[in-house]
């Protein structure tokens, strides 16, 4: 681990009070589901879920985080309707909607300095029934 990756742990440790498994410090996860055309919920990867994890991925890599903070695939995240569909831990935070330009933000103003991105969180939703 670097130097600017340790002293990255150590400030985000410090100052959100929750931790990760080490070495991760935040990680989050992207649904990348795919469901058949014409599905009724829709899914993630056509929406671009693939294109917005990569993104992630090349975001901590250019900021050299990418052995502290993680981005994984997720399958369905039950959040069909608000994909693509994200969730960062430790702090559990949602987001929907999210597109490949909006990485950027919610790497550096998140994922860095542990401030969610208020207009990219996921809103409040009905869950259709099921039938
Ligand atoms: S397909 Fe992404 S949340 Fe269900």
């Amino acid at each position: 681990m670097g130097r600017t990756s340790s002293s990255l742990v150590k400030r985000l440790m410090n100052d959100n009070g929750l931790t990760m498994p080490p070495p991760f410090v935040r990680h989050v996860f992207v649904c990348t589901n795919r469901r058949p055309d014409g599905s009724p919920k829709g899914c993630c990867a056509s929406k671009g879920g693939e294109e917005v994890r990569l993104e992630f991925k090349h975001q901590l890599d250019a900021h050299g985080v990418k052995g502290q903070i993680r981005a994984n695939v997720a399958g369905c995240l039950d959040a069909c309707e608000q994909g693509v569909s994200c969730v960062v831990y430790p702090e559990g935070t949602w987001y929907g909607q999210v597109t490949k330009d909006d990485v950027k933000e919610i790497v550096e103003e998140h994922l860095l300095k542990g401030k969610p991105v208020e207009r990219l969180l996921m809103k409040p939703y009905e869950k259709p029934r099921k039938t």
